[in-house]
């Protein structure tokens, strides 16, 4: 073997592998750095001896073997995941099939013989997104976020088939997966469609609208909507095909109905609508035949699989199918309005109130506090049944924050919740479920828990280990692992985060379909900034947002033309008194229209503004006159503070995540950067604790003027923590404030700084 290097270089030189009789094989292993799809080619300088090359593609690094990490596709694309080339000459070999999803490419000679590559690759056959692409983007304080945010798109993206790949599909498609299935899902849509919307705006509307279509035309004459095909089927004309169920079960069939809502809430493309709404119709004709006495719909060993395939069949009256039945119901009835049929809209709101009744009464368990799998599957807390009831409005709302805690304490693990309580179900978790809690999650308020679902099941998917691809996991082990080398690491239904960041963090979502009109309500969570926008058919709906620097917040707002909506300032002390583009519209209360604010009313979370306009709003939202001045804490141990030692944290009783033990030294400070609003004084509390008896001695350096000699008395013990308040000196701006020991005692221990009072 020589040269390897040469094949990535770009063009220049050539790697030799080569492999004398009964010698070891020649083994080359690529890293494309992140996941990629496509046709492999080989290109072929000069060979002796007619040796075989072998090539196998891995998704995750511990898989990169002989015979790659064996989850071909199904369909649209190579079955296998190794390929033999005998090599009898030079030129370019062109692997006629597509190997989806890969990070690794390994290369080996498996007979003697000698080939000379000059260059080895893969065509992208995906959807290729530059940075043009991209009509939605999403940025924030928080890092691991934003690569969440862009692993997700990218994942869609490595799943999405364009119009005419290989002779495959004539229609822009999206699949499940990179790598496998390969096949056209209906219940990943339901994940993948908004992290369309979102991240590729037009660019990406069509694959979900011609996949939504494909699907609904294989209707059987039962009403049973097709949930999953091979993207090389044609769009079914003619009439409904004959049957009572086909692929893939139920629970799946019911996502017909909630992709086509989304998506015309995304685009606002009523006359797709109206094409589908016969097919909801059936559908929902359907579902209606299978509904019991108890009025709940019942699934039997022909129809009840659902996303956890590997668990069986779930039979009688299950809670998510019926939650899914619920969703349907209820956005039939939205389509059926925005149809002009009011009346069609009445009866599936009365069928909607009907299954809720019957659902809270049959299936919640007093017991638990939560509701159970099934009428026959009862005390075991379920992930689905439960984050479905919560997001699709089946749970009332007395009964949500309950639902939530149970989850969390029964389900969540380090790596993610485990999607069922007990042994009798798989603990794979599930991206794809989570996703679903996710969206309750943030649905109903509880902003912290999201972004601890968050960074529990996808933190560990951005950062560098074995299964890093840049692209969202099928599903993970309860220790973080990847369960064997078929999973797929690209998985478009695990892309939740994506949308639901745009959506509830930025805060920017539809509330009439195409944002015709719009809310844009951050649910900031402990971020101190966000910025992005989302695309939608009048132009992009684009906000930031900021906490200010003593307190308040600020966001910007432009509004697309011929579009109006509600820009919702989180509510606090710190933002009673609130100004448009310079003119105040609300003080505590009270509503003073201008600045293109029409209206505003406060329900104690967010003060909602109403905006009637197209243009630029720029909201400040501060303390009003009434309001004490905030306290702005800043800790030791974090940075721009300077700490001369050690941050320790075997001292408990510290705020943050440890506090300052300088060196027993002379000068060995402990310093804070603070940031004042106006030149004069300020008073600032220094939390500290001194075990030893005698007290420590300071200067206090303000801008590196000493401005004090302090003492720090003892406080008996070093977990026992007391606050000093000494007035200071201030320029605007930032101030270095500095703690200088004045003898070899040092300091105490320094836990943070405090100012304002
Ligand atoms: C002990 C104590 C430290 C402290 C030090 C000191 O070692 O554990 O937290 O900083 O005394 O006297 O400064
Ligand atoms: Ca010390």
């Amino acid at each position: 073997m020589t040269n390897a290097g040469a094949l990535v270089t770009g063009g220049s030189g050539t790697a030799k592998l080569t492999m004398a009789p009964g010698g070891p094989a020649p083994v080359i292993i690529l890293d494309y750095g992140k996941n990629v799809g496509g046709y492999p080619y080989f290109t072929v300088a000069a060979q002796s001896g007619n040796p075989v090359l072998r090539a196998s593609y891995s998704e995750g690094s511990q898989y990169i073997g002989a015979n790659g990490d064996g989850g071909g596709a199904f369909n649209a694309g190579d079955k296998s995941r190794a390929n033999n080339y005998t090599i009898r000459g030079a030129g370019t070999i062109n692997h006629s099939l597509i190997q989806g999803g890969e990070r690794f490419q390994r290369i080996a000679l498996t007979s003697p013989g000698s080939v000379t590559l000059s260059a080895i690759g893969i065509k992208f056959s995906a959807y290729r997104a530059t940075a043009n692409e991209y009509q939605g983007y999403f940025m924030s304080s928080s890092d691991e976020l934003n690569k969440i945010w862009y692993a997700g798109a990218y994942t869609n993206q490595l799943s999405m088939l364009p119009p005419g790949t290989g002779g495959i599909n004539q229609l822009p498609l999206i699949l499940d997966g990179a790598k496998r299935d390969r096949n056209v899902w209906i219940g990943d849509m339901y994940v993948e469609g908004p992290t369309n919307y979102v991240s590729l705006g037009s660019n990406g509307n069509e694959y979900l609208k011609q996949s939504i279509r494909l699907l609904g035309s294989y209707q059987l004459t039962s009403g049973f909507v097709t949930g999953c095909l091979a993207p090389q089927s044609p769009v079914h004309t003619g009439p409904l095909i004959p049957g009572t169920t086909a692929c893939y079960s139920t629970s799946y069939s019911l996502y017909f109905t909630p992709d086509l809502a989304d998506y015309y809430r995304a685009t606002g493309d009523l006359d797709f609508v109206r094409s589908q709404f016969p097919v909801v119709q059936r559908q929902l004709g359907w579902n209606a035949s299978r509904v019991n006495g108890q009025g709940l719909l019942v699934t039997d060993t022909s129809d009840g699989l659902d996303w956890d395939w590997y668990d069986g069949n779930k039979t009688g009256a299950v809670t998510a199918y019926n939650a899914l039945y619920y969703l349907n119901l209820t956005e039939a009835a939205y389509l059926a309005r925005e149809t002009g049929q009011p009346d069609l809209a009445t009866q599936y709101t009365n069928k909607a109130a009907a299954l809720r009744i019957a659902i809270n009464a049959n299936l919640f368990n007093a017991g638990t506090g939560v509701y159970d799998l099934s009428d026959k599957v009862r005390g075991t807390v379920t992930q689905d049944a439960n984050a479905d009831a919560v997001l699709f409005g089946v749970a009332p709302a007395g009964a949500v924050p309950g639902i939530l805690a149970k989850l969390k304490s029964t389900l969540w693990g380090t790596h993610g919740p485990r999607p069922f309580s007990g042994s009798g179900y798989s603990t794979l978790i599930s991206p794809f479920i989570s996703g679903i809690e996710l969206n309750a999650r943030l649905a109903t308020g509880d902003t912290a828990g999201a972004m601890q679902l968050v960074s529990d099941v996808w933190g560990q998917m951005v950062r560098p280990g074995p299964s890093y691809t840049g692209t969202m996991w099928e599903n993970i082990k309860p220790d973080g692992s990847v369960e064997k080398g078929s999973t797929s690491l690209a998985h478009g239904w695990s892309s939740a985060p994506t949308s639901a960041l745009t959506r509830y963090v930025l805060g920017a979502r539809p509330v009439d379909a195409g944002y015709a009109t719009w809310i844009v309500q951050p649910q900031p969570g402990s971020l101190s900034w966000t910025a992005g926008q989302v695309p939608t058919p009048h132009g992009p709906l684009a906000v930031k947002w900021g906490r200010a620097t003593g307190g308040g917040f600020d966001m910007d707002v432009t509004a697309p033309n011929g579009t109006s909506g509600t820009i919702a300032v989180p509510a606090s002390g710190q933002t009673t008194a609130i100004a448009v583009n310079g003119t105040s519209v609300w003080d505590r209360g009270t509503f003073t229209a201008g600045a293109g604010v029409t209206s505003a009313r406060s329900d104690g979370s967010y003060v909602y503004l109403s905006v009637s306009a197209a243009g630029n709003y720029r909201v400040t939202a501060r303390a009003g006159s009434g309001e004490p001045t905030p306290t702005q804490r800043y800790e030791a141990e974090t940075a721009p503070a300077v700490c001369q030692g050690t941050i320790d944290s075997n001292h408990s009783g510290f705020s943050g995540a440890g506090f300052c033990n300088a060196d027993n030294a002379v000068g060995a400070y402990s310093q804070f950067t603070v940031n004042a609003p106006a030149a004069g004084t300020a008073t600032i509390g220094v939390r500290f604790a001194n075990g030893g008896a005698p007290a420590r001695s300071a200067n206090l350096i303000v801008n590196g003027a000493t401005v004090a000699a302090l003492s720090f008395e003892g406080t008996g013990a070093w977990t026992t923590w007391v606050t000093k308040t000494v007035t200071v000196p201030v320029n605007a701006g930032n101030n270095t404030i500095r703690f200088s020991p004045t003898t070899a005692e040092g300091l105490p221990n320094v836990d943070f700084l405090e100012v304002g009072a």
